[in-house]
């Protein structure tokens, strides 16, 4: 049989657009025994709230939402109209859902309870990240991690359901608005990208199987608390600066984080005087993005224990972050530690 000259050269002439997130889910679910499907009709539903938030974002110049609106969140912190957009959207498509039966997030004090008799996920979100960044067009983001509640299915929620430690995490993931926009997640088997292709309105798989390098030569602090620093963290920046690293701070924990997973490289928020517990939050920023490094094999600590063990004892809680490339983000700790023991045998 003879190759018509058209079949010879259809791959250079039209690429393959490859596999949709959904039908990526799809695929997956058959890794997890006796799945229902819930799991990944929720990832489906946060992923077509992404695709809002992405067109909100993409015009934010040009309608009436960019800058701030008005109010303080429960972190004292001012509320960007995108904010609280990207907030409404997301609470929208969980609630909608039916698999979801409390969330957590940025913008709201308190747990919202959904009073779903068969929601069996629990849903902590950082709707959007970064957003001091949306007037400049610089990259933002949004983080999310899910958990199974633990009380049975139609009881009340309690505080049982939503302080559960990231290592309970069943997926988590985040997505980036940057010069494509992506979503990245994980359930436990790894970690897989995707790229929004926004003429098809589809995320199709561009980053299969993610690994974050061991090491690399990228360091990403906010420089200016320098003076803040806990101890241990001048030494380590010291080092990255003879070894002639590459400094690089966007100030959007998704998108550093994101570079540096691809990379390799190291993100530090440390406790400063005036953050003792760091910046980040632990629910909705730190453990999703623990998860993820784990899965793709780097590490994520608090300088001390790692980030996924953490029991958390408040809704908003606070906590240092060191995350990236395992050999980096161990020398960081090493570093806190032998600071930590100086002091100690000063003090004696
Ligand atoms: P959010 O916009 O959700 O409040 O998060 C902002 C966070 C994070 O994205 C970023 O890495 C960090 O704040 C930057 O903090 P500094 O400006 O203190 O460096
Ligand atoms: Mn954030
Ligand atoms: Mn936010």
């Amino acid at each position: 049989m003879k190759i018509s000259p058209y079949q010879a050269d259809q791959s250079a002439l039209a690429y393959s657009v490859g596999i949709t997130l959904d039908r990526y889910i799809k695929l997956k679910q058959g890794d997890f025994p006796f799945a229902s499907g819930e799991l990944s009709q929720l990832l489906r539903d946060i992923a077509l709230a992404a695709k809002i938030v992405n067109r909100e974002t993409n015009r934010a110049g040009l309608s009436n939402i960019a800058g701030a609106f008005g109010q303080t969140n429960i972190q004292g912190e001012e509320q960007q109209k995108l904010d609280v957009i990207a907030n409404i959207r997301f609470m929208r498509a969980l609630s909608k859902g039916g698999e979801v039966c409390a969330i957590v997030s940025e913008e709201e004090d308190e747990v919202i309870d959904l009073q779903n008799k068969s929601g069996k996920y629990v849903v902590a979100i950082d709707p959007l990240d970064g957003s001091s960044n949306i007037d400049v067009n610089i990259s933002i983001g949004t983080i999310f991690s899910i958990y199974r509640r633990k009380t049975p299915v139609g009881s009340p929620i309690t505080s049982e359901d939503i302080m559960q430690a990231g290592n309970q995490q069943v997926a988590a993931g985040y997505v980036l608005y940057g010069s494509s926009t992506m979503l990245v997640y994980t359930t436990g088997c790894g970690v897989s990208g995707f790229t929004y292709e926004a003429s098809l309105g589809e995320f199709f798989l561009s980053h299969p199987d993610i690994k974050a390098p061991e090491t690399g030569n990228i360091y990403s602090i906010n420089e200016g608390l320098e003076l803040e620093w806990q101890p241990g963290i001048q030494e380590f920046v010291r080092e990255c600066k003879v070894k002639k690293y590459q400094s690089r701070y966007i100030g959007s924990l998704v998108a550093d984080f994101h570079r540096n997973l691809l990379k390799g490289g190291v993100y530090l928020y440390p406790s400063t005087v005036q953050n003792p517990s760091g910046k980040l939050r632990l629910l909705y920023e730190a453990n999703a993005l623990a998860f993820i490094i784990e899965q793709a094999g780097g590490k994520a600590s608090d300088g001390t224990l790692r980030i996924l063990d953490i029991q958390p004892e408040d809704l908003h809680q606070r906590t240092p972050l060191i995350i990236g490339s395992k050999l980096m983000v161990d020398e960081a700790e090493k570093s806190i530690q032998q600071a930590l023991s100086e002091i100690h045998i000063i003090s004696r």
